[in-house]
């Protein structure tokens, strides 16, 4: 792979610019990006495999059951949420954990691609106390939430026993699983925002905002290309880590590490005029409010756009020559910096046991193994996700299977990528959050309107 770094002045202190071309990779990604969550807060007792059915604030809650199965060598069936799969990623990880544990049999529940819809369908049935699903993958935004819910089983226990050492994961993906002081999660793949773009029409990518307006103006339609750039502009998830990226770039923050809701400042604004800027631009497709991840990468991978901001798995795809047009002449880089620098939106998912399982046991050694190195290493090979295990950036069938992961600066992009407010109610903070930048992006209120109501809404939802 070549790799080209330059000195950009970024908020990560990193610069990072890596070329996909030609570098013969057949790895294969998918655009799944949705995870399953689910209710409990056990706190199990060391060793007899029982679950103290507390919740976090200490109250005695939750079902009898949770004690099960032990390696008595009973026949167990666990269900597993899992994101959606367009690679045969999640297959050949159920099929090598159950050769390894005959006595398991897993079905694979698959929900649906959009993270937002999935949550709302965990929370249903994790509130009316389903024990359906035994295990879920848990978008990064969820533990806390679904800890304080009691909709998750805590996993400390676990981890002692079976000696897990957490330091050999990214630090922040960690955090993503911690909660109260306890593990709720374990760190199962990690996502950063990227910027792609097709080395045949550019050779070397945008290092600004203002670079890659001009260059998508400029180059639009070389190619057969229809659009400049291509991002995640609808009315969802996606849309606010979009703008995260964009505030990160310009020295702004949604909330501070003590809890302080900082959204409204200049930086803001700015940010938030440069990102409609591009949405009301004609380098963009029409119907950009419309776009999500998939809607993204089928458009890219067509051979559409110059530019497109994405997760590292569309590099699977777009090197993926049964269904992608621009195979070798598709490079990488961090998105272009504002006034302070580049930054990118951290995203991932967690597995999570539901504290209703009546498969306790069975449902950590499937989670064991799939957030473990084998788990990781498949999902990584089939599915190009990016690992949370650090050692596997060296393995290197990683490396031939996804170029990214042979790339340090990309690895140091992962771990210094912005995380989402941390908080039980996140969900509402995202609400907030997507309910203005949609009208602002709509060109129905200003920039600082939406940011000034989503000062006030978001300080309400966090007094409340
Ligand atoms: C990806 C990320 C996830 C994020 C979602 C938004 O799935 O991994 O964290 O919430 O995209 O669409």
């Amino acid at each position: 792979m070549k790799i080209k770094t330059k000195v950009l002045k970024s908020i990560l202190a990193l610069s990072m610019a890596g070329v996909l071309a030609a570098c013969g990779n057949n790895g294969e990604a998918d655009n799944n990006e949705n995870g399953a969550g689910t209710a409990n807060n056990g706190n199990i007792n060391a060793g007899d495999g029982e679950v103290d059915n507390t919740d976090v604030e200490g109250n005695n809650t939750v079902n009898e059951s949770s004690n099960v199965n032990e390696n008595d060598g009973e026949e167990i069936t666990i269900t597993y949420a899992s994101g959606q799969d367009t690679t045969n990623a999640t297959d050949a990880l159920v099929e090598a954990f159950e050769e390894q544990n005959p006595n398991i049999t897993v079905e694979v529940r698959e929900m649906t691609a959009d993270t937002g819809q999935s949550h709302d369908q965990y929370v249903t049935e994790f509130s009316g106390g389903d024990d359906t699903i035994d295990v879920f993958d848990a978008d990064v935004i969820w533990p806390a939430e679904f800890a304080q819910a009691g909709y998750a089983l805590e996993l400390d226990r676990f981890i002692e026993a079976d000696d897990i050492n957490l330091d050999d994961y990214f630090e922040g993906t960690v955090d993503s699983g911690n909660f109260d002081g306890r593990m709720w999660a374990m760190p199962t793949y990690t996502d950063a925002g990227l910027l792609y773009y097709r080395t045949d029409i550019v050779d070397s990518p945008p290092e600004t905002w203002d670079e890659l307006i001009e260059m998508s103006q400029e180059l639009q339609g070389e190619e057969g290309t229809d659009f400049g750039y291509l991002m995640q502009a609808n009315q969802y998830e996606g849309l606010v880590v979009n703008a995260i990226e964009f505030f990160g770039a310009y020295g702004a923050e949604v909330i501070d590490e003590d809890q302080n809701v900082t959204i409204n400042s200049p930086e803001a604004v700015t940010a938030l005029e440069k990102m409609i800027e591009i949405v009301a631009s004609d380098f963009v497709p029409g119907d950009i409010l419309n776009f999500d991840e998939p809607a993204t990468e089928n458009a890219f991978i067509n051979g559409q756009a110059i530019f497109a901001r994405n997760w590292p798995y569309m590099q699977a795809n777009a090197q993926n020559e049964e269904i992608s047009e621009v195979t070798g002449n598709v490079g990488f880089s961090l998105l272009p910096a504002g006034d302070e620098g580049s930054a990118a939106g951290l995203g991932g998912w967690m597995t999570m046991i539901n504290r209703n399982s009546q498969n306790v046991e069975a449902a950590w050694e499937f989670v064991k193994f799939k957030t473990g190195e084998e788990g990781q290493k498949i999902s990584a090979v089939e599915g190009g996700r990016a690992p949370t295990i650090r050692a596997l950036y060296d393995d290197e069938e990683v490396q031939e299977a996804a170029p990214l992961f042979a790339d340090e600066e990309f690895v140091e992009t992962l771990e210094n990528a912005i995380p989402r407010p941390v908080t039980p109610i996140y969900p509402q903070i995202s609400d907030i959050m997507q309910i203005e930048l949609s009208r602002a992006l709509a060109g129905d209120i200003s920039a600082e309107e939406a940011i000034e109501n989503m000062e006030q809404e978001i300080e309400s939802a966090l007094d409340e």
